[in-house]
C-alpha cells in the first residue's frame, strides 16, 4: 500500500457521495477517486452473480488508478460480492452495512426499522446480524422502493419524492420504531425528506456513513498520506451530470480539485 496513491470508492451510483464526505471531512490529506456505476443502477434488484460481476469491474478500473484501499459505498454490493472481492484482491475493502446494532442499542420501544435494498435484506450478512445484535428488539423491514431512483434524477425535495418516500416510511412508523437505519446509501440524500413524513414521530435516523470513514481512517494507519497536494475525480459509468450535481449538494468542499470524467468502462 503505497502513501500516495489514491483512497478509491464506488457506489451502483451517485448514493456513495454521502460516504465519500465522511472520509473526505475525517481524511483531508488523501485524493480520493470515485466511481458511480450509475449505468448499472440500480444494484438492488439484480442477482448476486450479476453484482459481483459488476464489482470486479469497477474495482479492476480502481486499482488501474492506483487505489490503495477500496471503499465499497453501497449496502448491496457489499451484501452480494466483498467476501468474494476479498478472496479474489490483495488491496483492503472496507464495506457497509445496515447498523442494526446501534439502532438495538440505542431503541427505547425496541423496536427499530431498517429501510434498505432488496439485495441487502436478502443477504445473509444482514440476517446474522439482527440474530447477533438485535435478539430482543423487533426488527422492521422494508425495502426503499424507487428511493435509489429519486437520488440518481436528483429529485430530492419535490411533491413526488415527498410521497415516495412516505409511501416506503408509512409502515415502518405504523409499527411504532422509534430507530430508522438508512440501509443505501443514497438515502441520506432524502433526510430532509424523511425527517418530514416521520416528523412528529420522535424517530432516530441513524447514517452509517461517519462510522465507515472512521474505519477507512485506522485501516490506512501509517499508509495515510500528509500533505495538501491532493485531488478527487469523479468517474461515472452513466449521466456525469447527475454525478456532479451530487457532488454539489455537500458544502464547503473546494472545487478546484473536482474532476468529474465520463467512464466507458
Ligand atoms: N447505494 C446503494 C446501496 O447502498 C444503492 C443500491 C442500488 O443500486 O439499488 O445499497
Amino acid at each position: 500500500m503505497a502513501n500516495n496513491s489514491s483512497i478509491g470508492i464506488f457506489d451502483s451510483g451517485v448514493g456513495g457521495i454521502s460516504v465519500w464526505k465522511e472520509i473526505v471531512a475525517l481524511l483531508p490529506n488523501e485524493s480520493i477517486i470515485y466511481y458511480a456505476d450509475s449505468k448499472n443502477c440500480p444494484y438492488g434488484p439484480k442477482t448476486d452473480g450479476e453484482i459481483i460481476e459488476l464489482s470486479r469491474k469497477v474495482v479492476d478500473f480502481l486499482i488501474s488508478k492506483d487505489c490503495k484501499i477500496i471503499v465499497v459505498a453501497c449496502n448491496t454490493a457489499t451484501a452480494a460480492a466483498i467476501s468474494t472481492l476479498r478472496k479474489e484482491y490483495k488491496i483492503p475493502f472496507v464495506g457497509l452495512e445496515p447498523a442494526v446494532k446501534p439502532a438495538a442499542l440505542n431503541s427505547k420501544t425496541n423496536k427499530i426499522g431498517i429501510l434498505a435494498t432488496e439485495g441487502t435484506l436478502r443477504g445473509n450478512h444482514f440476517k446474522r446480524t439482527s440474530e447477533t445484535y438485535a435478539k430482543n428488539t423487533e426488527v422492521n423491514v422494508q425495502v426503499g422502493y424507487g428511493l435509489v431512483e429519486l437520488v440518481e434524477n436528483n429529485d430530492i425535495n419535490s411533491e413526488n419524492t415527498l410521497k415516495v418516500v412516505e409511501k416506503c416510511i408509512k409502515p415502518l412508523i405504523d409499527k411504532n420504531i422509534d430507530q430508522l437505519v438508512l440501509g443505501c446509501t443514497h438515502y441520506p440524500f432524502l433526510c430532509d425528506a424523511i425527517k418530514e413524513v416521520s416528523g412528529s414521530h420522535n424517530i432516530n435516523i441513524i447514517n452509517p456513513a461517519p462510522a465507515v470513514a472512521s474505519r477507512t481512517f485506522d485501516l490506512l494507519k501509517k499508509n495515510r498520506k500528509n500533505d495538501k497536494n491532493i485531488f478527487y475525480h469523479f468517474y461515472s459509468s452513466g449521466n456525469i451530470n447527475q454525478l456532479k450535481n451530487t457532488v454539489k449538494l455537500i458544502k464547503n468542499i473546494d472545487t478546484n480539485k473536482y474532476k468529474f470524467i465520463s467512464s466507458r468502462n
